[in-house]
């Protein structure tokens, strides 16, 4: 069922645990998340950056096609503009039927990230859709970023951020960064951060961007600090791409379709993992109450099913 982020993430905060959000940069992945959500019975969130979008994958495309997909799954399946940095960017995953909207102001001054940032929750709170911002900053994994501790949340700030800009969903920096890090390494996340900042904001859904590579004890326990939507991108295609490489190498007259059949297999594969990981198996069930819930309250006022 296609539906916002504000469902999704209320319920995980409210059962403290942590919905997945990846990229449907194609059919193939787009199918293997949501594949991997619905045979979990998980709620799963769709990402596109901006970047992404400009590159390769036009919303006008893929968001109309991962709707059919998602209103064809049992499990609560929500889209993300992801990293959305201007108006433009912002109204353009709205117009293109985005149920949520990430913006970030994270390189911005303060001000001007709680500024721009409330603009941006008025304008899609007026249309149902939910907003996460971001402070602190979360950087490059290939830059070093994640390892300086100057650019983590500040918890008092984000007090102060979430009270004024009203967001959904507040993607904080605690020691990750996107992308591959060095061969080898394994951020250290400040787990105490994380249960600093959901304690002073009242159990605000929590995003920790940059998933990939940050260890599977490091993705549990941030998990149980408070977090509850992790991304995770680089990872699923790492892991298709790999295949590609493997099944190549092996075999390179091997037909196209076999070749893109298992590279959306082995995406698959990946998503069950970190599902596995963020305790989000079998929290669907939870969804199908709400509806139900919802049937019986219009029944009562209207006296008639649907
Ligand atoms: P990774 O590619 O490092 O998993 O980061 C994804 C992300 O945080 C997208 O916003």
């Amino acid at each position: 069922m296609y539906t916002d982020l504000n469902t999704i993430l209320d319920d995980a905060a409210k059962n403290h645990y942590a919905v997945i959000a990846c990229s449907p940069i194609n059919l193939e992945i787009g199918r293997a998340i949501i594949t991997a959500a619905t045979e979990a019975d998980a709620p799963i969130i769709l990402l596109l950056g901006q970047n992404m979008m400009k590159q390769h994958a036009k919303a006008e495309l893929i968001i109309p096609m991962v709707k059919i997909m998602a209103e064809a799954s049992p499990v609560p399946i929500a889209t993300c503009l992801d990293h959305g940095s201007s108006y433009e960017r912002v109204t353009y995953a709205f117009r293109n039927g985005f149920s949520s909207i990430m913006f970030d102001g994270s390189v911005r001054p303060y001000e001007e990230n709680v500024q721009m940032t409330t603009q941006v929750v008025q304008l899609c709170h007026t249309h149902g859709l939910g907003v996460e911002g971001e402070l602190g900053h979360v950087g490059q994994a290939a830059q070093g970023d994640g390892r300086d501790a100057s650019l983590y949340t500040d918890p008092k700030q984000a007090k102060d951020f979430v009270d004024r800009t009203g967001v959904d969903c507040l993607a904080i920096a605690v020691g990750t960064a996107h992308g591959e890090y060095p061969k080898g390494f394994v951020p250290h996340i400040n787990f105490d951060r994380i249960r600093e900042i959901k304690g002073i904001t009242n159990g605000m859904p929590l995003a920790l961007h940059g998933g990939s590579g940050s260890g599977d004890e490091n993705i549990i326990k941030a998990v149980e600090a408070g977090i509850n939507k992790v991304n995770v991108v680089t990872d699923v295609f790492n892991e298709a791409r790999d295949y590609l490489a493997k099944t190549l190498a092996t075999n390179p007259r091997t037909p196209y379709l076999e070749l893109i059949m298992g590279m959306e297999q082995a995406a698959k594969h990946l998503v069950s993992h970190w599902i596995g990981l963020t305790n989000s198996a079998g929290q669907a069930s939870h969804f199908a109450r709400l509806n139900m819930m919802d049937k019986l309250a219009v029944m009562e006022t209207t006296g008639k099913s649907e």
